[in-house]
């Protein structure tokens, strides 16, 4: 793809850093440092901004407090802050606080599915079915993930076949558009690719996002590569944080920073101030007590720092 054929064109961001992000975070952070990185988040120009799970906390102690982080971030207008839901129980909890949309999500490999909700495929869908019903008569979006995309960390090999069916079922019972989660990150180009081709002659390539972990260094190689087949939705993690606790080797989210990086060199716009991000990268990993998870991110704290 020639950078004159990327100009002018504007690839939506969105950033999951402070769901996917800190969901595998050991320590637990307080309420009031997430409520500040979504805060600072929302002055950076990011439009979507995954604000946390209202799952079972016995499964995710670490956001157990979604009620107390939703409630308190400033909602910035223009900006969506949609909330993970797995059940009519996180539904309703997500209502009580005002959400306005959600995130369901659902995998492609059975043997994922079982550990990470305690369902199969189908039972997972007949629990998310209602969910959507509802949040569609409320005037709720719903935002639909299928991970495992490229790999399981328990069944291996994932067929492009089961990724068409879960996100096309997805998208037949409501949700606007479908993300494409390689969860373990261990998908390659070619495979990001042949597997994106197969979806869109399902469900609309502008109904369809990546979800790209970057725990073998392929998350900016595939990105491009989904870019090509006509992609214009990309999720990313500010620092790279992430993972999932139920996903045993999942590493940290590609990193915004470097996303937006390669992004604007290529002359894509996507209305997200790099500096600002970096700087809340920056103040994020200082706060995780960890390395910065973005090369991008490092590279301009060395030259803010002269080096
Ligand atoms: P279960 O244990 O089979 O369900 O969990 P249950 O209905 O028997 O409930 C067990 C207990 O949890 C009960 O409490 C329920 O009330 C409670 P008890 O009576 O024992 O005291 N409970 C809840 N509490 C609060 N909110 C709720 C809720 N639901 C049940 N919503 C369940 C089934 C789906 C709930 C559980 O397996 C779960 O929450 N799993 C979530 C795992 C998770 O969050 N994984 C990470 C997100 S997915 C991801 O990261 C991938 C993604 O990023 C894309 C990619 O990278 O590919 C999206
Ligand atoms: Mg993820």
């Amino acid at each position: 793809m020639s950078d004159a054929q990327a100009a002018g064109s504007s690839i939506h961001i969105v950033e999951v850093g402070p769901r996917d992000g800190l969901q595998n975070e050991k320590r637990i952070i307080p309420a009031s440092d997430k409520i500040a990185l979504i805060d600072r988040l929302s002055a950076t120009g990011l439009r979507h901004i995954e604000a946390t799970s209202f799952v079972s906390p016995r499964w995710i102690p670490q956001l157990a407090d979604a009620a107390e982080v939703f409630s308190g971030i400033r909602k910035m207008p223009g900006v969506s802050y949609p909330v993970l839901v797995p059940n009519e129980q996180g539904y309703a909890r997500a209502r009580a606080v005002g959400a306005g949309e959600i995130a369901v999500f659902a995998a492609a490999s059975e043997a994922f599915s079982q550990r990470n909700i305690n369902a199969s495929i189908s039972e997972s869908m007949a629990r998310i079915a209602p969910v959507i019903q509802q949040a569609k008569a409320d005037g709720v979006r719903v935002r639909g993930y299928v991970s495992t995309v490229l790999g399981c960390p328990y069944q291996g090999t994932v067929a492009v076949a089961d990724v068409v069916r879960v996100a096309s079922l997805l998208h037949t019972l409501g949700c606007y558009e479908i993300s494409l989660g390689d969860t373990i990150g261990v998908g390659t180009p070619n495979q990001a690719r042949a597997m994106l081709a197969a979806v869109a002659q399902d469900v609309p390539m502008a109904a369809l996002a990546v979800h790209f972990h970057d725990t073998r260094g392929q998350a900016l190689a595939n990105i491009l590569a989904c870019l090509e087949q006509g992609v214009r939705t990309i999720d990313a993690s500010v620092a790279g944080t992430g993972g999932c606790p139920y996903a045993h080797g999942a590493s940290g989210n590609v990193a915004t920073e470097d996303v937006l990086y390669m992004l604007h060199g290529m002359g894509f716009a996507t209305g997200v101030d790099l500096d600002a991000l970096a700087v809340t990268g920056r103040w994020l990993s200082a706060l995780l007590g960890r390395e910065n998870g973005s090369k991008v991110g490092r590279a301009l704290a060395g030259r803010a720092e002269g080096r």
